[in-house]
């Protein structure tokens, strides 16, 4: 009998040490190779939302070599925009053992249960771009300051139509257009907007000729460009049969490219009927090109090169069981907790300064815009 006792009070505290040790994320269980005591060899798995956009392929590329560069393994699944997709991903990355999950959300409320698993296994969340709603289970959120993303996008537009420093009344005629109705980020990108515009709109100096001028009717599915593109053509069709469109606020260069074929196709782009502002974000190549040739007028620029390394950081760090770094722990509630973030600087960029953001800054090669 005490022997029996003694035999099963080993096994409890083998066991105990076992799920100490994968508690701290340190046990090599999950076929990676990691020695205990190590992190280094642990493989980290990275979720993205799709393919279909150049950003989350540089992202996805990206957060690899960084997390390579610290001596971790990786897997990278893309969602390829169906937030079911990029459930069973999850989950079946949690099942082959990562030892931590960078997700950037398709949907951001369909991940509940799936973190859930992830959280149970003890595997620490990052939020990637777009804050995850609705759960306790995510950990740490990477991006940059989404409202002054927005708040770039109308100030710009304010400047540009010559009502911010007073040179132009107006009034101008502007439409709206905004992302993703799934995507946290779409309300801060529209209220940071909307927050420079408003004033004008409620001064009679800007005009929202369609009457389309909440959320709710701008938004865009999925940040689809050719979605954009009917909708323009619909205002166009449905409310300019006189006056001109004099800007576009579009909060993402997939959808600025839709909103100019629109455009174009309703003979916009010629001495006499210049295109009208357009905003955008991303400075994806087709963007800045189009910027280049005087056709889109701007874009937000986010490095997503120090994007990937607050990430890769955070995931080093919370393995290590080191201090995270993060520099605001108030704007991001989630519905559940407000999420500890590390928030990166946009940058406004157009015709008189793309080379310095982008070439010279090393993002793009000169080349790669021609
Ligand atoms: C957002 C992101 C933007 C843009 C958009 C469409 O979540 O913050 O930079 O990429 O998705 O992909």
């Amino acid at each position: 009998m005490r022997n029996r006792r003694a035999a099963l009070t080993a096994i409890a505290g083998a066991a105990s040490l076992a799920l100490t040790l994968s508690a701290c994320g340190q046990s090599g269980e999950g076929g990676s190779e990691e020695k205990p005591g190590s992190t280094k060899g642990a493989t980290i798995g990275i979720s993205m939302p799709t393919k279909s956009s150049e950003r989350w392929i540089a992202d996805g590329k990206n957060v690899v070599k960084d997390l390579q560069a610290k001596g971790y393994k990786t897997k990278l699944v893309y969602g390829e925009d169906e937030p079911d997709q990029q459930v069973s991903q999850i989950e079946n990355m949690i099942t082959q053992g990562v030892k931590a999950l960078i997700i950037a959300a398709i949907d951001n409320k369909s991940l509940n249960n799936v973190l859930q698993q992830a959280k149970d296994a003890n595997i620490p969340v990052i939020s990637y771009d777009r804050l995850i709603l609705g759960t306790k289970d995510v950990d740490y959120y990477a991006s940059f300051d989404n409202e002054k993303v927005g708040e770039l996008q109308g100030s710009y537009i304010v400047e540009k139509l010559g009502l911010k420093d007073g040179s132009k009344k107006g009034p101008f005629n502007l439409e709206l257009f905004a992302g993703s109705n799934d995507d946290n980020n779409t309300r801060y990108f529209f209220g940071g907007a909307m927050k420079v515009l408003q004033p004008y709109i409620d001064k009679k100096q800007l005009v929202i000729k369609s009457g389309q001028k909440e959320l709710t009717q701008v938004t865009t599915l999925r940040w689809d460009g050719a979605t954009a593109q009917r909708r323009m053509d619909d205002i166009l069709t449905g409310k300019y049969t006189s006056g001109r469109v004099d800007a576009v606020l579009s909060p993402y260069d997939g959808i600025s490219i839709g909103i100019i074929s629109a455009l174009k196709s309703d003979g916009y782009g010629t001495a006499s009927k210049p295109l009208p502002v357009i905003t955008g974000q991303d400075a994806e190549v087709a963007s800045v090109k189009s910027i280049k040739s005087g056709q889109q007028t701007q874009t937000v620029f986010k490095d997503i090169r120090k994007l990937a390394q607050v990430a890769t950081n955070m995931v080093d760090s919370a393995l290590n069981k080191k201090k995270v770094e993060v520099n605001d722990e108030k704007t991001y509630d989630n519905g559940t907790k407000v999420v500890p973030a590390y928030l990166l600087q946009p940058v406004s960029v157009d015709k008189s300064n793309w080379q310095k953001e982008l070439v010279d800054s090393g993002f793009y090669k000169a080349g790669d815009l021609n």
